[in-house]
């Protein structure tokens, strides 16, 4: 392969209404791992990526926390930024789809589409709250489902049975953002006339752009016939209004990959340090291979809609969809109930982030199955292949470079075929990076380190060690040892850049890579050895999964579920709604506090012993430690909720949970009125 190649790479962007939780870090580990790669082998590679911001679940959201969309969007991309960043995803651009260059590209997309005659205007009938006074999205519409006579489910699909069907047929349908009965209405829509494309999109399909996998699914889908697809909803709506179309807005899936553009856009003029045009943007596009990476529940968008927009705008399109599956958590759906949906801020508060990228690496390949967190295989395998396997090699000579050689390395190798054996495996390391085979690279990469392992273990260094004069000897030995640990860095480098990092720092030198590897490093003295990794223990899992309650799902489609995939949060929990019995499930009572604690290790809180009038006195740990000292407290009536879950914390069990009033100002633990007591019912 030439390499004087010119990459773009995306991942499918992240809405801007949630966080980013592990299942979505399977995409975007992949593919930085792609794009790490692609610049060790000194390729001119670009990875970009944005913030999904539009559509009615994050003006919803925004609504029910009293801001503006654009506050909400702010807030969630600081913090997918810091997420990605901890996670040593490395964007050259993060963007939004809420930006001037996604605005004005989305309205070019769209007025190529009009202008080639593939926009057809017809009035439908949908689903509208008239107490909220919007159109709904299936999604926000719940009932009983017409097959299986379950209650409360979605508008599009039942999830007791599975059933898929249209809003109308719901039995007793109500708005879960009023609790209104919805009322029919009518109103104008824009559509994409899909079928235009039909047949550049089978030829598209049945390239190589796709998995055959992908292929297969994609025509299935042709073959059933491209319906026109619905690309305007109506105002109120978060997005842009569509021009010439007053109270109508772009679906947010129509602007959404047109950001992969106007991000590419941001780049460049950053870049080229100048304002770019259209045509600019349209004529750089070209000038790369395009690579996007997403799941499988989004290959119709990717592999359908998106070609035929870019086709239509005359806007090269992608040499290559990578399609991967979705995530379990111990051979499950992720879910808030059992504890395994895990945050990335979470899985970083408790373990090193490149275990969790090793762990991926290990497991993805270029197929859409799922793929599988088992924790107690997720803790063996880093604890065999990271710890025990490769940082053993280092550490073992390191410890015995440094007690009897001066940190000093010899001048020759003493096996220099098995060197040259290291070496020649990196054809195999490259073909399967580059064919995201990363399961297959890793295995090539541990056989290695077996191998590497197996000479030390023959070579018996710490027993040459014994006897001061077989030192050129040891030298010997452990500088052939230090070089294949640095081939072994070098060939990791895409899935653990922090700790190559770190070896490059230790041992100094040219910076490791598939090229600098060729020359061994011999005769120079390195820094001293410390500690590259260590051992997870069963210990620190548990945090990992006891205190994932409260985390924020990042939907995907508003308007379809993904199958296997954690599903999209309730509506009513987007627009902050929750039902008078929802509310009535909530037992609140006055507690007297009887004992405060400071929790050591932990600074925002405080341990509370609380008395209901049970006979008993409850254990409840409360975030208040900023406002509050234990003394402030003992004595004082608060308010608990009584009937919460037990919460398994790291520092004991918390059984409820005491109510404050807070805004950026301070906080305030809610104190009932006179002539309260405890154990008394808050109604
Ligand atoms: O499914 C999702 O999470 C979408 N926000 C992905 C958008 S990818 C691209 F098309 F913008
Ligand atoms: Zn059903």
């Amino acid at each position: 392969m030439p390499n004087d190649r010119k990459i773009l790479v995306t991942s499918a962007l992240p809405y801007a209404n949630g966080s980013i939780h592990i299942g979505h870090l399977v995409e975007y580990i992949q593919t930085d791992i792609y794009v790490r790669y692609q610049r060790l082998r000194g390729r001119v590679c670009y990875y970009l990526c944005a913030d999904d911001t539009h559509g009615t679940p994050i003006m919803l959201k925004a609504q029910a926390e009293g801001i503006s969309p654009e506050q909400l969007i702010a807030r969630v991309a600081a913090e997918h930024l810091r997420d990605f960043t901890d996670f040593g995803i490395s964007f050259d651009r993060f963007g939004s789809t809420h930006s001037d260059e996604n605005r004005v590209l989305s309205e070019h997309f769209y007025g190529r589409l009009k202008a080639g005659g593939h926009i057809a205007v017809r009035a439908i009938e949908q689903a509208f709250d008239p107490v909220k006074r919007l159109f709904l999205p299936d999604r926000f519409i719940r009932g009983e489902c017409p097959r299986c006579h379950a209650a409360d489910q979605y508008g599009d699909s039942c999830e007791a049975c599975g059933a898929t069907y249209a809003p109308t047929d719901l039995i007793n349908p109500v708005s879960a953002l009023s609790g209104a009965t919805p009322v029919t209405r009518s109103s104008e829509h824009y559509f994409f006339k899909l079928g235009d494309f039909a047949d550049n999109l089978k030829a598209f399909t049945a390239g190589d752009a796709l998995s055959r996998e992908a292929g297969h699914k994609l025509a299935e889908w042709l073959n059933e016939g491209l319906t026109d697809w619905d690309i305007s909803r109506d105002a109120p709506y978060f997005g842009f209004e569509i021009p010439g179309a007053p109270g109508k807005y772009f679906y947010v899936w129509l602007d959404a990959p047109v950001g992969y553009i106007a991000t590419f856009w941001q780049l460049r003029a950053r870049l080229e340090d100048r304002a770019l045009a259209i045509d600019d943007v349209r004529a750089q596009w070209s000038q790369y291979e395009i690579h996007h990476f997403i799941g499988k529940d989004i290959l119709n968008f990717h592999g359908l809609f998106w070609p035929a927009m870019l086709e239509a705008a005359d806007f090269t399109r992608p040499k290559t969809i990578h399609v991967h599956g979705f995530l379990t958590v111990n051979g499950k759906k992720m879910s808030k109930s059992r504890g395994t949906f895990i945050t990335a801020r979470r899985y970083l508060d408790t373990l090193p982030a490149e275990y969790l990228r090793y762990y991926f690496a290990a497991k993805l390949n270029n197929g859409i199955e799922d793929i599988d967190l088992n924790l107690d295989d997720f803790r063996a395998r880093i604890n065999a292949d990271l710890v025990g396997k490769l940082v053993n090699i280092a550490s073992r000579s390191a410890q015995l470079l440094a007690k009897h050689l001066d940190n000093t390395l010899g001048e020759i190798l003493p096996d220099a075929p098995l060197y040259t054996e290291f070496l020649k495996a990196g054809e195999t390391v490259e073909a399967c990076y580059e064919a995201c085979e990363y399961s297959r690279a890793v295995k090539t990469i541990m056989d290695l380190a077996d191998r590497a392992n197996r000479y030390v273990d023959e070579a018996r260094p710490w027993e040459i060690a014994r006897a001061p004069e077989r030192g050129a000897e040891l030298q010997a030995i452990c500088t052939q040892t230090l070089n294949l640990f640095c081939v072994l860095i070098a060939y990791l480098k895409p899935i653990l850049p922090q700790t190559a990092a770190r070896v490059e720092t230790w041992l100094g030198g040219p910076e490791l890579d598939f090229e600098s590897i060729k020359t061994p490093r011999l005769s120079c003295t390195i820094k001293p050895y410390t500690h590259l990794m260590r051992r997870i223990e069963s210990t620190d899992l548990a945090p990992l999964i006891d205190n994932t309650e409260g985390a924020d799902p990042a939907p995907r489609a508003p308007s379809t579920p993904p199958a296997g995939q954690p599903a999209a949060p309730a509506a009513e929990a987007a627009a902050g709604v929750i039902s008078a019995e929802d509310f009535a499930r909530i037992d609140l009572r006055v507690a007297r506090v009887v004992a405060a604690d400071f929790v050591e290790g932990a600074d925002k809180l405080l341990k509370l012993s609380l008395d209901l009038n049970e006979g008993r006195t409850r254990t409840v740990f409360a975030g208040i430690r900023h406002a509050y000292t234990p003394a402030d407290l003992v004595g004082r009536l608060v308010v608990c909720v009584a009937n919460l879950k037990p919460r398994k914390m790291r520092f004991g069990v918390s059984e409820g949970m005491v109510l404050a009033a807070s805004d950026s100002d301070g906080l305030v633990v809610l104190e009932p009125g006179e002539g309260a007591r405890p154990g008394m019912t808050i109604r």
